[in-house]
């Protein structure tokens, strides 16, 4: 009876601790889900993989991506699940540190845990790569780290527009709810931010003129002209698989990468439900362009 209850508890510890780790098979998925977390990986510098250390341009200065491999010392081997728990959905790392939104907490905030471990998992199982991380360049207010709390406050959580009732409860649509707001992160480039750097939640996903790295965001809400209006949900799943528009141009920088290294290896099921969810969306008359900075603001 005693070698039973052992051996029972011995399953469940096993179980638990199981569980813990995550899986990385899932987390590869989660993490190309997620863009491929290209901003961690100073590609054109030649940077090892998920080292950190790219440069980020932003209004407010440039920040420099850490480094997300397991090693102990420089990235975050260190880290137990609680602690990545943290830093993603809170913006909080070991020992109270508050992270600048520049690393979009506030859209992994709405990752459920499991998926969070998995994603955990995958990035500990990769090579850990020693390289300490850079310091910022950014001008004060916005390099200092104590008034953090503060705009967490002023601006999260991330705020997403409701879902019209007779999509409400499609499984597509929630799918592609959770893919484009809290894995794909698609509103930290694609809306624009105020003067604070926080998400302006009227314009969700209405094109930023100043997006990471001095980029143009294009509104993708459903507007004709100035959205995606004039794309078919095909036209959608197409680009999010290929870089490729309607008009055969393809897509540049950022986005580029993010469908390489991210969004491209995903299902058809799950771009297209990317594109059922961006059709449901408020559709936003904003044109969208590198001149009309400040101008074009509504
Ligand atoms: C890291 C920033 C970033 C993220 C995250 C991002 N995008 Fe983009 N996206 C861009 C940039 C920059 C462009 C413009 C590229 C160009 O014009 O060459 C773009 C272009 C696009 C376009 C083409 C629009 C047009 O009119 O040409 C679509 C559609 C699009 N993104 C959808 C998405 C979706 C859906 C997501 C989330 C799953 C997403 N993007 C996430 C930066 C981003």
């Amino acid at each position: 009876m005693r070698l039973f209850a052992c051996l029972l508890l011995f399953a469940l510890f096993a179980s638990v601790s199981a569980l813990a780790e995550g899986d990385a098979t899932r987390g590869e998925y989660l993490y190309r889900a997620a863009g491929g977390c290209g901003c961690h990986t100073d590609r054109a510098g030649g940077g090892a993989e998920l080292a950190g250390g790219r440069a980020m341009k932003t209004p407010f200065g440039t920040f420099y991506s850490t480094n997300i491999t397991a090693d102990a010392e420089t990235g975050i081997g260190r880290w137990s699940d609680e602690d990545f728990i943290a830093a993603m959905t809170r913006g909080v790392a070991p020992h109270g540190r508050h992270l600048f939104p520049v690393f979009p907490y506030p859209s992994f905030a709405g990752m459920t845990r499991a998926d969070l471990l998995d994603l955990k998992a995958y990035l500990f199982a990769q090579p850990a790569v020693r390289q300490p991380n850079r310091p910022h360049e950014v001008w004060p207010p916005f390099g200092w780290r104590w008034p953090l709390p503060v705009w967490k406050w002023l601006n999260l959580p991330l705020s997403v527009p409701t879902l019209p009732p007779a999509r409400r409860d499609d499984p597509l649509v929630a799918r592609g709810s959770y893919l484009v707001n809290a894995l794909g992160h698609c509103a930290e480039c694609h809306t624009p931010r105020n003067l604070m750097g926080g998400l302006r939640n009227g314009l969700f996903l209405a094109g930023s003129s100043d997006g990471p790295e001095g980029e143009l965001a294009p509104n993708i809400t459903p507007h004709k002209p100035t959205g995606l209006g004039g794309w078919s949900a095909r036209d959608i799943t197409w680009l999010l698989e290929s870089g490729f528009k309607p008009d055969g141009d393809d897509v540049q920088g950022l986005m580029a990468e993010s469908i390489e290294h991210g969004y491209g290896h995903l299902t058809l099921q799950d771009r297209d439900a990317i594109a059922a969810y961006l059709g449901t969306i408020p559709a936003v008359d904003r044109k969208v362009s590198k001149s009309s900075k400040n101008k074009g603001r509504k």
